[in-house]
């Protein structure tokens, strides 16, 4: 049986941009009232009584965009201090980082993973649906200053928009002690672009990356979903992330918290979902809410990826990936 000690935690479920592979472009989202959204307390509450106690001490931020979350910084700081909290990291499109990286470190966040789909403006604007390219590049600049490390950077390929970066990016690794991932495009959140665009596998860009750095090296997996290699020479290394060519269930440490308070078991999957946010407004006795999330972990074993067609063949899925935390 696969431990869980991981939690991604979506900190708000708005985002600034509208990147095409994660939301549809004309709806407009039913964003969360804010007494739907899980408070810093609150949180804090289910890091100490209930996550911590259980095992899980390793936390992760998401969003939509979680540095809109006002007062993230303060909350870094107070989980980053928790006692049993191992690991806390941020997943975010880099929009706010110039500002506020300083700040982040400062408060003892120290892994960052950072959206970067394109070197190239337009693209980087046909994809994010933002022309802000410039400045999410000064914010990863500014979190590598800052001292961030290890420095994620996330990229989706899609075909014919921005396939033909592989190299490119990939190259930023050479002189960068940067990890490069490359994502292979899921039919979450915008199912109707991923019917018209389709998606690259890892092993094709893998084929594009051999040809032209020679044989990349050194495959390894870290503690998560991407499987990790360097190219010749290279400070930092390129990782691929392959849900749709390769099911890394086995291999899967983590559950999902919503902005509004569902532990969920799986990214694909909410079967047995917990309602934490329920049962603490209605002043449920920690440790039956200790109990409920015990019976998710065990739940989880059976249900996550191998599910994984259910959402897009039948809609039932309705969360886009800002609303989960990706
Ligand atoms: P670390 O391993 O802690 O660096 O985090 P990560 O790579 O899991 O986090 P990040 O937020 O950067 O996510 C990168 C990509 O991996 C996103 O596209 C996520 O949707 C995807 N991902 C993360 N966890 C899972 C998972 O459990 N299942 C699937 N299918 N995809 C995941
Ligand atoms: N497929 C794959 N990755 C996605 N992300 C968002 N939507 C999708 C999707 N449909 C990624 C973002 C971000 C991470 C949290 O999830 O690029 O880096
Ligand atoms: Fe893009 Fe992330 Fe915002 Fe989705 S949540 S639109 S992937 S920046």
């Amino acid at each position: 049986m696969n431990t869980v000690n991981y939690l991604r935690i979506s900190l708000i479920d708005r985002c600034n941009f509208r990147c095409s592979y994660c939301m549809p472009e004309a709806e407009e989202l039913a964003y969360l009232q804010s007494q739907e959204t899980l408070t810093d307390t609150e949180l804090l509450y289910l890091v100490r009584g209930v996550f911590v106690p259980l095992g899980i001490n390793r936390f992760r931020l998401t969003g939509g965009e979680p540095l809109l979350r006002r007062g993230v910084v303060s909350l870094v700081e107070q989980l980053v201090q928790t006692p049993g909290v191992m690991d806390v990291s941020l997943t975010t499109n880099g929009y706010l980082l110039e500002h506020m990286a300083a700040d982040l470190y400062q408060a003892g966040l120290r892994r960052i993973n950072i959206s970067l789909d394109s070197l190239e403006a337009q693209t980087f604007r046909k994809i994010t649906g933002r022309d802000q390219w410039q400045r999410v590049w000064a914010g990863i600049e500014r979190a590598h200053q800052a001292g961030f490390d290890p420095l994620k950077l996330n990229v989706v390929i899609l075909p014919g928009v921005n396939d033909h970066e592989v190299v490119n990016l990939a190259a930023l690794t050479l002189e960068r002690a940067w990890h490069v991932r490359f994502i292979e495009f899921m039919p979450i959140g915008n199912t109707g672009y991923f019917d018209q665009v389709g998606w690259v596998s890892s092993e094709q860009i893998r084929a594009q990356l051999r040809a032209h750095f020679g044989l990349t090296t050194g495959a390894c997996f870290g503690n998560g979903p991407a499987e990790v290699f360097q190219l010749p020479g290279a400070k930092g290394t390129v990782g691929f992330i392959s849900q749709m060519s390769e099911c890394f269930c086995d291999r899967c440490n983590r559950v999902r918290l919503s902005a509004d308070g569902l532990l969920r078991p799986c990214l694909l999957n909410e079967s047995g979902q917990v309602d934490l946010k329920t049962l603490l407004r209605t002043g449920v006795r920690t440790e039956l809410i200790q109990q409920q999330v015990t019976d998710l972990l065990v739940l989880k074993q059976d249900i996550h990826f191998k599910e994984r067609d259910r959402g897009h063949s039948t809609g039932a899925y309705a969360r886009t990936m800002s609303q989960i935390g990706g």
